[in-house]
């Protein structure tokens, strides 16, 4: 099992203001529902509280915060990034891979903690003002290829050159 990070960001790297996204970008919002349907993903609580109903459903959440507990039968909170290392150390043996999906503070920690093993990047054209930013540098070393170039944006699979150190 891998943890795959799938976000989207302008050119500099803003992803969200007001605990929004600041553009819509409907192909892309396809391609994150279809891609994450049935799977696991890892949120942050700021961005788990901004999902909207529809991307809710049919998708489980691991959600990282130090001042919630609701876990309920799908989706649960876990209160330290120990807590959910040992959550995943557990479930290790499934093939599926998980998604982290933000925003800005858990992306960091995921990255500056060596736990993610590949990060499908959207970046939208154009620039937007925000307040979140996802800090670009980290795939500074990583392998980079292009997935798709469209009139809206571009999408890119970076790959990590050493493993996650959870493998
Ligand atoms: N463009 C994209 O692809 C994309 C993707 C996702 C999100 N976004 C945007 O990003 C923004 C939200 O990002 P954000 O950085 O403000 O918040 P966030 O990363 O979604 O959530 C931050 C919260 O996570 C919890 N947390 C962080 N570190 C933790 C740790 N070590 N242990 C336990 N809990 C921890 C805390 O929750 P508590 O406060 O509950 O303790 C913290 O307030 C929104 O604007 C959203 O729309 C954009």
């Amino acid at each position: 099992m891998s943890i795959i990070g799938l976000m989207a960001c302008d050119a500099n790297g803003v992803i969200g203001r007001d605990n929004k996204i600041p553009w819509l970008c409907e192909e892309d919002v396809s391609y994150f529902r279809n891609i994450t349907l049935g799977k696991t993903l890892i949120v942050g609580r700021k961005t788990f509280d901004s999902l909207p109903q529809s991307l809710l459903n049919k998708r489980r959440f691991i959600i990282l915060s130090r001042k919630t507990n609701a876990s309920d039968s799908t989706n649960i909170f876990v209160n330290s990034l120990k807590k959910f290392t040992d959550l995943y150390k557990a479930v290790g043996h499934e093939a599926e891979p998980i998604y982290m999906i933000g925003g800005g503070e858990v992306a960091d920690l995921f990255l500056q903690d060596n736990l993610v093993d590949e990060f499908i990047l959207t970046i939208v054209n154009g620039s937007y003002y925000g307040n979140v930013r996802l800090n670009l540098g980290h795939f500074n070393k990583w392998y980079k290829n292009t997935v798709e170039v469209s009139e809206q944006f571009s999408r890119f699979r970076y790959v990590k050159p050493q493993t996650s150190r959870l493998l």
